[in-house]
């Protein structure tokens, strides 16, 4: 297998705005991640990271270029296969935590198994596992109203972490958080990614979280200025 868990070449995004306006979030961005890295694309509001994540989390498809992820090009996927595809490989991490109320902690993490046909007896144990983890087994029976914001960043990144995906996309995942929660919440996704191997990619204009990145891929206006 490759070093490279993605890679995208010359991927263009155009967004139809009307009849006539085209507005070109993506202009031809090209990029390597290294397997099991902890990377970070970063930029000015509008740049198009969180447009970069979506097309390699295969939620929006390119409007030119390809991306490949463990050397399968998502691009030739049809939309069933596709979606087959991001539940397997792909966890996501949002900035509003998208965890559904009416679920406990447990609910919410256990959900992508129920989805991948994982039985009951296999998924209570897989649960708890990762609620331990991410330091939540306390708090397997809250619901998210129950739960603090840096609590509720848990129970998704344990939801993100369940189906042992390769890959893990966060989009501003510490936004909405206090700065001290923040710093605990991306130390937390640092010890994930060293002890499970899983790659996160993440989107921020933080410098906080630039620290915590071994690579970084500058966004300006939709190009790649630098790469470091
Ligand atoms: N669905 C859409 N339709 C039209 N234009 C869009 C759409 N999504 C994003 N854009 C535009 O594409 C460009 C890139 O947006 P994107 O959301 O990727 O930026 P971003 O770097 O994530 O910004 P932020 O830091 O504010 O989250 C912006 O100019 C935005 O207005
Ligand atoms: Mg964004």
């Amino acid at each position: 297998m490759s070093d490279n868990i993605v890679i995208a070449h010359e991927v263009h995004k155009h967004y139809k705005m009307g009849k006539v306006l085209v507005l070109q979030a993506l202009k031809g961005v090209s990029f390597n991640i290294k397997r099991g890295s902890f990377h970070a694309f970063v930029g000015e509001s509008g740049c198009g990271k969180t447009t970069t994540l979506n097309i390699v989390g295969a939620i929006s498809r390119p409007t030119s270029g390809y991306v490949t992820i463990d050397g399968q090009d998502i691009s030739q996927l049809s939309d069933r296969k596709l979606s087959h595809f991001r539940n397997s490989y792909i966890g996501f991490i949002f900035q509003n935590f998208n965890l559904i109320d009416v679920y406990t902690a447990y609910e919410n993490i256990a959900y992508p198994l129920h989805l991948a046909g994982i039985p009951r007896k296999k998924r209570a144990a897989v649960v708890m596992d990762i609620l331990e983890k991410v330091g939540m087994e306390k708090y397997a029976t809250h619901r998210p109203t129950e739960l603090s914001g840096g609590q509720k960043q848990r129970v998704a990144i344990a939801r993100a972490l369940v189906n042992k995906p390769s890959l893990v996309l966060a989009d501003e995942p510490t936004a909405n958080l206090d700065s001290q929660t923040g710093e605990k919440i991306l130390q937390l996704m640092v010890e994930l990614n060293q002890k499970l191997g899983t790659t996160f990619i993440i989107a921020t204009h933080s410098q906080r979280v630039m620290q915590y990145a071994q690579s970084i891929t500058t966004l300006r206006d939709g190009s790649i200025v630098d790469n470091e």
